[in-house]
């Protein structure tokens, strides 16, 4: 079967600045791909060139066996994108959005009346189709703009950062959405800086500088990457803390999440016998010590050296 996405070295530079610097990268039909990183890694400017909104500097990519440079007109027509800033218009009401939309992409009156009632099902806003977008919950927004990208049945949906600045429960309640999408055979192309989304992927590229730094699914890329046991400290001062692990010989990775640190130590080490000297020499009381189940967080530490926001 063809795939879905196909990029081949694909490279973006702005002036002396490269963007995207040697993507390759295959995401299969029916997939939930994610590609996660921090700001400024290129994830939006990959997603701009898959959408046929930017030609690469060098490299080829195709979208469905469409070629991204030669014809980026067909591929904008036939896929859904949800940009980074939605592109709905704020005094605009919730139908008049939609219809606007439909519109762009060309679709006939009778088939958009229908199609717009689906949509607003889908997304659960029926009861606001008459609210103008300016007063909805970002969330709202959020659903909407994917209901926008979705009306003319794209067989696949580039989502840019789609749940950025939303709590919690309102992004469950958006991947809700993407898994039922998912269901229906649509392709999801999804970037994301939240880690706790990028489990919820079938795969993941991890991007760091435009460069892919890592490719597959959650499982196998903490198999690939993290060789021995995290654990998580409590210790008096995470700052100090991360700081004196980092000079420690037998540390594997350290960082502070939240207010506790993950570290990431060879199997054979006993853990408390370890690191209780290692703070003690530096002055830290360590309270309390778990090993845990890594994060991808864990692998950005790991390939990166740093936590990734
Ligand atoms: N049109 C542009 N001109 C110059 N630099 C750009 C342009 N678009 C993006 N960049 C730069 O390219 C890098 C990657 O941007 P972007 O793809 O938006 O990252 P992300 O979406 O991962 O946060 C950033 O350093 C950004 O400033
Ligand atoms: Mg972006």
């Amino acid at each position: 079967m063809t795939p879905a996405v196909h990029l081949e070295e694909v490279v973006k530079q702005f002036g002396d600045f490269t963007a995207v610097d040697h993507i390759t990268l295959d995401v299969a039909q029916g997939e939930i791909f994610g590609f996660l990183g921090p700001n400024g890694a290129g994830k939006s400017t990959t997603i701009r060139m898959l959408c046929g909104l930017l030609r690469p500097t060098s490299g080829r990519g195709f979208v469905n066996g469409l070629d991204m440079t030669t014809q980026a007109e067909r591929i904008k027509a036939s896929l859904g994108y949800m940009s980074q800033r939605f592109s709905l218009y704020d005094d605009l009401r919730v139908e008049e959005n939609m219809q606007l939309f439909g519109g762009i992409y060309g679709l006939g009156s009778v088939y958009l009346r229908k199609r717009i009632e689906e949509i607003l099902e889908l997304i659960s806003l029926k009861e606001r189709r008459d609210s103008i977008t300016r007063e909805l919950p970002t969330g709202l927004k959020q659903r909407l703009a994917l209901g926008c990208a979705l009306l003319h049945r794209p067989p696949m949906v580039f989502l840019d950062e789609p749940t950025s600045g939303v709590d919690p429960a309102t992004r469950r309640a958006f991947w809700d959405l993407i898994y039922s999408l998912a269901d229906e055979g649509v392709t999801i192309f999804v970037t994301t800086h939240y880690m706790e989304e990028a489990e919820y992927c079938n795969r993941i590229g991890l991007i760091d500088k435009g460069r892919l730094i890592a490719l597959g699914s959650p499982g196998e890329l903490k198999d690939k990457h993290l060789s021995g046991t995290v654990y998580e400290v409590r210790v008096s001062d995470v700052l100090a803390g991360v700081e004196t692990l980092k000079g420690t010989k037998g540390v594997l990775d350290a960082a502070i999440f939240g207010r506790s640190l993950h570290v990431r130590l060879n199997k054979e080490e006993a853990a408390k016998q370890f690191l209780e000297p290692v703070f003690v020499s530096a002055g830290i009381e360590m309270r309390e010590l778990r090993a845990v189940e890594p994060t991808l967080e864990d692998v950005f530490v790991a390939l990166v050296g740093k936590k990734h926001e």
